[in-house]
């Protein structure tokens, strides 16, 4: 009988994708790839360090498996990912918590730790590589109309509050001929949009092609597919770039660009690359270019030395933007960082404070914006009922709102034309409008 693995996944989207690319390979190896943990042979945790609070909660988790390790002593457990990079024999040798340990370049030797784990041994690899892209492993996606496409990994940014240079290594890009087939093949399986991944997509290479050759290369597999992409880093935000996305009807009106702070003394010690006059002038070059172009962005509050005015810069990006969403967070200090060394001197209550004030203006900003839409028409992507209620199915716009309507004679996949009546912060609701496209066409 075939062995069974359990496979958990915490943090970013890359973290999603290198899960189902794990999944391909274990099960190419036989292996066989369960979802009821209670069933499983041996339980990995795909993890993330971004942050502590996401690394505590790995570590609670990690005590909940101590009943099933009691029901089944030989359960092989392990932890993958960016914690696994930055804590390595720690979590082996000092703390034995776990049997196996890999980092996010080694996921290739994983069948040979999981052999060894079955054989009473323990295992740690951790090397980063120059060039893994794991662009000949096909990865083992759940079906769905949706699907996530890796196409760089690592990041070569070195913003000083920021791991993941240490845990995901050196940029380095996947062949643009790949990613091309691989979208082919998706579409022929009735995936109907598509994210681009990256940490900092938009230094993606291939010789002559950078990111906008890409996007438009994959926009151009079939006009009925829907491309996103994400992260992109405002330093690398081109003009050229920003055309692909303005004239590709099907490449999406969304961006999602970080800011993280709007004081320019703290994105210098942050060591983003941009002042906050640079920042804008991109936004208004976005928003001269791609009509109603929804753009969201990440905050951090409280990084070191942060004034109340470098905060209140902060707010006032925010209100001059005017962000469709934001992604906010407390500055974690994270070791080995050169943050790290400035200290954690603004004081635990005082960041919490800043983060409220930051999330309730956005949260007005991005009810006004919603409300603008109330009595336009956009044209969604049904995804699937609605989490709420079985009555109502859920879609998203090519802007990536998530608009609810009531439920009719549609079928996933669908795209439909609606008109909003409605809005909150978060959400849309709207009433279908006109024609509507089957299923499969475009
Ligand atoms: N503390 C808080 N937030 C962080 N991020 C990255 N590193 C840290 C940290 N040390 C945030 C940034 C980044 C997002 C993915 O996580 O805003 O864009
Ligand atoms: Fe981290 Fe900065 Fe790279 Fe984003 S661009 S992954 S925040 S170092």
């Amino acid at each position: 009988m075939n062995r069974k693995i359990y496979i958990e996944t915490y943090g970013c989207q890359m973290n999603v994708a290198d899960t189902e690319i794990i999944n391909g390979i274990l099960d190419k190896e036989g292996y066989e790839i369960c979802t009821v943990i209670e069933q499983a042979d041996a339980i990995f945790m795909n993890t993330c360090a971004i942050r502590d609070h996401a690394e505590q909660r790995v570590y609670g988790r990690l005590g909940n498996f101590d009943h099933l390790k009691k029901r089944n002593p030989h359960l092989v457990v392990g932890i993958l990912g960016c914690m696994a990079e930055r804590l390595r024999q720690n979590l082996i040798e000092d703390q034995k918590l776990v049997d196996i340990v890999c980092g996010p370049d080694e996921y290739r030797k994983l069948p040979a730790l999981i052999d060894g784990a079955f054989h009473g041994g323990k295992g740690i690899q951790t090397q980063l590589s120059r060039v893994e892209t794991y662009d000949d492993i096909e990865p083992l996606r759940e079906e769905g109309i949706t699907a996530w496409i890796s196409v760089m990994r690592g990041c070569d940014k070195f913003c000083t509050f920021c791991v993941v240079p240490f845990t995901r290594g050196r940029e380095r890009s996947r062949s643009l001929q790949s990613i091309v087939r691989e979208a082919g093949t998706l579409v022929a399986r009735g995936v109907r949009e598509v994210t681009l991944l990256g940490q900092n997509v938009n230094s993606y290479r291939d010789g002559e092609a950078d990111f906008a050759d890409l996007l438009v290369a994959v926009a151009s597999v079939d006009s009925g597919l829907r491309v996103r992409f994400t992260t992109s880093h405002p330093q690398d935000m081109s003009d050229r770039l920003i055309e692909a996305i303005a004239t590709r009807e099907n490449i999406c009106s969304s961006i999602h660009l970080p800011v993280q702070s709007g004081s320019d003394r703290i994105l210098d010690l942050m060591n983003r690359t941009y002042t906050r006059a640079e920042y804008l002038e991109r936004v208004a070059m976005i928003r001269r270019s791609i009509s109603a172009v929804a753009l969201s962005t990440d905050i951090i509050t409280g990084f070191p030395t942060e004034t109340e005015d470098d905060h209140l810069q902060t707010l006032d990006i925010l209100e001059q933007v005017r962000y469709e969403s934001a992604f906010t967070f407390k500055y974690s200090p994270r070791e080995n960082t050169k943050a790290w060394k400035m200290g954690d001197d603004v004081p635990d209550d005082i960041k919490g404070r800043r983060l409220e004030e930051v999330i309730a203006l956005q949260r007005r900003i991005s009810l006004e914006r919603n409300r603008e839409l109330i009595g336009s028409e956009a044209t969604i992507l049904l995804e699937g009922p609605s989490k709420r209620s079985d009555t109502e199915w859920m879609g998203r716009t090519d802007a990536n709102r998530t608009v609810i309507i009531p439920k009719g004679a549609f079928e996933v996949g669908d795209t439909i034309r609606v008109r909003i009546e409605s809005a909150t912060s978060a959400t849309l609701f709207g009433t279908v409008v006109g024609r509507t496209f089957a299923h499969g066409s475009s």
